[in-house]
């Protein structure tokens, strides 16, 4: 039996078919309502709004799953690289040995950056955000690969997803480098992923430098838990500038710049600003425990709370492993850690947490663990970035090969003023 769900307004009633997911989860196709009736639907913030389906990520926030086409996430850190779950997000299965070496390779042909693309980075100032010169250096490389970035030419987008991921890291690398007034560092090629980008950052050539492989593990472990989360404010955003048919080079910049803000990736910069604040303050966590609650404040606790997940975020239980890993091996003991921890325990136990199923987010631990690496806390959203990546180049690609695909464009309820006449500017009151 097809199901089905009726909605019945003044005197008439329409029936709306029910659409099912791989998961069981459901939701009602309203397509044909605004045709049918005339009515359209409001949902501030896209709480329960599906934009597309996607065989990409699964995740259950009430019972705190995460699956990338169907591997759990913490499979995935245990066992997996971040190119090799690069490799599934984007061509939906894990890569035998020879096709995870042959991916490898060709991102990593495609890692330098051009030099007149190198030089643009001294026309901003020395403290440019490094997520402003991520996003407009990404969208940059669109003009020096004019021939060969046509969103639906398939030899194209295969080339472009190559460079996108490749060149990113330098990007991001040399963005660093220009903040702290040290020379550039070109990419190694026989270096891994995440070894290559450590090395971009923290070598000079002044002396050798020898990537921890530990650190390396961790750093490619804190990319596969960024690697996707289904239809978020950053991907969205990827794929409403890709609908439009702009080239992926666009669509990732945009996403980028998304990402920036501080309720969705800029929260992991956020979370230790505020640590760091508590900490300088005196360490009164009920203080901000009580702040965060007060209603008459704009303060939030960063790192805390989800749009989905209501339980726990699977993410942040493995990164806070992780960073207890990471703070021992570095024989670091970081008072910001000691005051997570408290805020962590307090809010677990405060019952306006509890009520409002705020748990700690993705964000809440990763900086603590990026800053004990030596990572400037300007870097962090751009670390989300360069994770994140996949993902955004994984949805982007399922939309643009989907026959489903249109051009994204919202309705709206118009609130202005109704029609009125002109006001010559000598009538007009001051
Ligand atoms: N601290 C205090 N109160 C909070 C917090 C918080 N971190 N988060 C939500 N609330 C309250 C909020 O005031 C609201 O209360 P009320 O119902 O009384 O008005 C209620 O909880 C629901 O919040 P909301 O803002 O309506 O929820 P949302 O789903 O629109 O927002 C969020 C989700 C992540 C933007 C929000 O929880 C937040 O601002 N958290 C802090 C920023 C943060 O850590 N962002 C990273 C998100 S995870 C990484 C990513 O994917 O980007």
């Amino acid at each position: 039996m097809v199901k089905k769900a009726q909605l019945t307004y003044d005197d008439k009633s329409l029936d709306l078919p029910l659409i099912t997911g791989s998961e069981n989860e459901q939701a009602i196709d309203i397509s044909k309502l605004r045709s049918s009736t005339g009515l359209i639907t409001m949902d501030n913030g896209f709480g329960n709004t599906g934009a597309c389906s996607s065989s990409i990520t699964f995740l259950d926030g009430e019972k705190g799953i995460l699956r990338y086409r169907g591997y759990n996430i913490q499979d995935l850190c245990e066992h997996a690289s971040f190119m090799e779950v690069s490799f599934l997000l984007l061509y939906g299965e894990l890569p035998s040995v020879k096709q995870l070496e042959q991916f490898s390779h060709d991102i990593t042909k495609h890692t330098m950056l051009h030099e007149s693309l190198r030089k643009l980075y001294d026309a901003y100032p020395r403290d440019a955000h490094p997520m402003a010169l991520m996003s407009a250096i990404a969208c940059s490389l669109s003009t020096f690969y004019q021939d060969s970035s046509d969103p639906l030419n398939p030899d194209h987008i295969k080339v472009t997803i190559f460079r996108m991921l490749a060149k990113i890291p330098t990007i991001a690398a040399y963005a660093f480098k220009k903040s702290i007034g040290q020379p550039m560092i070109y990419p190694n090629n026989s270096l891994s992923y995440c070894a290559n980008f450590l090395n971009m950052m923290f070598s000079v050539p002044a002396e050798p430098y020898e990537v921890d492989p530990d650190i390396e593990k961790a750093l490619d472990q804190l990319f596969i838990l960024h690697a996707d989360h289904e239809q978020n404010c950053s991907t969205s955003t990827v794929r409403m500038v890709g609908s439009s048919h702009a080239n992926l080079f666009a669509a990732i910049s945009a996403g980028i710049c998304a990402l920036w803000g501080p309720l969705h990736g800029g929260a992991n910069q956020e979370v230790l600003q505020m640590l760091k604040h508590i900490h300088e303050d005196g360490n009164d966590v009920k203080k901000y425990i009580d702040k965060a609650k007060d209603k008459t404040s704009n303060f939030r606790l960063m790192g805390f709370g989800h749009r989905v997940y209501k339980n726990f975020d699977p993410r942040a239980q493995i990164i806070k492993k992780t960073c207890d890993r990471v703070l021992s091996k570095l024989n670091i003991n970081d008072p910001l850690l000691d005051i997570a921890h408290q805020l962590e325990e307090a809010a677990l136990k405060d019952p306006y947490f509890i009520e409002k199923k705020l748990y700690p987010n993705v964000d809440f631990y990763s900086g603590i663990i990026y800053k004990a690496i030596g990572f400037p806390v300007e870097m962090f959203t751009v670390l989300f970035a360069i994770g994140r990546l996949p993902g955004w180049i994984a949805q982007w690609k399922e939309m643009m090969e989907s026959k489903e695909t249109r051009i994204g464009r919202p309705r709206q309820i118009y609130t202005g003023p109704n029609e009125r006449k002109f006001l010559p500017m000598h009538k007009r009151q001051a």
